[in-house]
């Protein structure tokens, strides 16, 4: 994993003896904070290390990142900007659009970006025609994630739709287990709420309702029909989902206790890191109904930009790092994600890698990809925290499934 280009090269000689003594290093503003993410971070920590560059952790929890934007607006308002952040999609194009990001464009040139990275991802890491953050992976959230000793034990075979995915909850739920085994928190409640959307209405209402913002989608029929689906998945959670980390509902699906999971590629990373293999003791399948289409995000690190050398050198080392062909590997199979690069082997990706790299050049090229509302591809933060709002107002019981979808227009126009 240490291959460096010329350019990297040169800026951390740049650095030069201060890699060596421990000057040279980046802090990292990220999310990665369960145990299969914390694997996955160490990869990249190892990377850097390796190189001389040394890491600050500067950890925020919480899926979709919220939290730790919240964080960072702070940091940055106090002048003190940490070096790296992880970041998704429309907030890349916030902060570009401050001016506030580093410039990648002769690392990119170098290492030829324009080439290997797939065009959807370059929507989110570019601004301007300019390079301004570098992709480590793409995850998508219409999985769902089984635990097969109780399908078997049940039965049951993966379920072909609707129907079925919820007559094996019931079927889980009769014999003593928990259907779905669920975080109640405003980002996970979103992270569902993405494959219910698409299970309802297909790519052509995914676009309307959450890209385009199509008020007639919001608040139409299919609409309605997708809350009514988040109100049969809330009678397959148990009573204590309220607050918990979806890395805990993960490990209820790993230990036996629950069936399903419905989560973003994320929760394969914890079930590799508790030992467990895809194909033998969990299985993914894409969420009943939103077969043939991904809803996906990218992990990008964005450069804040510094003036000192020494910082620079450090953040381009890491860029660099995080866009090797080796590294996308090395990560992505730890991580539960895919590579961000199009020219890489799925051999060393297990059974749902290699799924979800199929589905995902597929998805691509059947027109059937598209950005995650719940994890910040489909449109800017402040529609994404109305309608996570509504979303999670509605799946604990605040409002019916007609009134959630007229609360998600009005929301919606307001966030505008
Ligand atoms: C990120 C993933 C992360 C997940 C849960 C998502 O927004 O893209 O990398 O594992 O949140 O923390």
């Amino acid at each position: 994993m240490k291959t460096k280009t010329a350019i990297a090269i040169a800026l951390s000689v740049m650095a030069g003896t201060a890699s060596a003594d421990g000057h040279s290093s980046v802090e990292v503003l990220h999310w990665w904070t369960s145990g299969g993410e914390a694997a996955a971070l160490n990869v990249l920590k190892e990377d850097l290390n390796g190189q001389g560059v040394g890491w600050t952790d500067m950890p925020v929890a919480g899926g979709g990142g919220s939290d730790a934007m919240t964080v960072l607006r702070a940091r940055v308002t106090a002048g003190d900007p940490p070096t790296a952040v992880q970041m998704l999609g429309f907030a890349i194009r916030d902060w570009a659009g401050e001016g506030a990001l580093a410039d990648l464009n002769d690392l990119a040139a170098e290492q030829n970006w324009d080439e290997v990275v797939p065009a959807a991802l370059q929507g989110y890491s570019k601004f301007d025609g300019q390079w301004v953050a570098a992709p480590v992976n793409v995850h998508s959230t219409n999985w769902v994630w089984a635990n097969s000793a109780i399908l078997a034990q049940l039965g049951l075979e993966q379920p072909a739709d609707w129907d079925g995915f919820v007559a094996a909850m019931q079927a889980a739920q009769d014999a003593g287990y928990i259907g779905l085994a669920h975080g109640g928190q405003a980002w996970q409640d979103a992270t569902v709420f993405d494959s219910m959307v698409m299970g309802v209405g297909g790519p052509e209402f995914y676009q309307a309702a959450f890209i385009d913002l199509d008020p007639e989608a919001l608040g139409s029929a299919q609409m309605v029909q997708a809350f009514q689906r988040m109100e049969t998945l809330r009678g397959f959670v148990d009573d204590n989902f309220s607050g918990r980390d979806w890395n805990l509902a993960s490990a209820m699906v790993a230990n036996g206790e629950a069936l399903f999971q419905i989560m973003g590629d994320w929760a394969k990373g914890e079930f590799i890191n508790a030992g467990q293999t895809a194909g033998e003791e969990f299985q993914c399948f894409r969420v009943p109904g939103t077969e043939g289409t991904v809803t996906f995000n990218s992990d990008q690190f964005a450069m804040f930009k510094v003036t000192d050398e020494t910082a620079r050198g450090a953040q381009m080392t890491m860029a660099s790092s995080v866009m090797s062909p080796e590294f996308q590997v090395a990560f992505n199979t730890v991580k539960g994600s895919v590579p961000a690069r199009t020219d890489i082997s799925d051999a060393a990706f297990d059974a749902c890698g290699q799924l979800g790299m199929a589905q995902l050049a597929e998805a691509a090229a059947s027109g059937g990809l598209f950005g995650s509302m719940a994890h910040g591809h489909a449109n800017n933060p402040s529609v994404q925290n109305a309608m996570y709002d509504v979303i999670t107002a509605h799946f604990n019981g605040e409002f019916d499934a007609e009134t959630a979808a007229a609360e998600l227009v009005t929301a919606v126009e307001l966030a505008q």
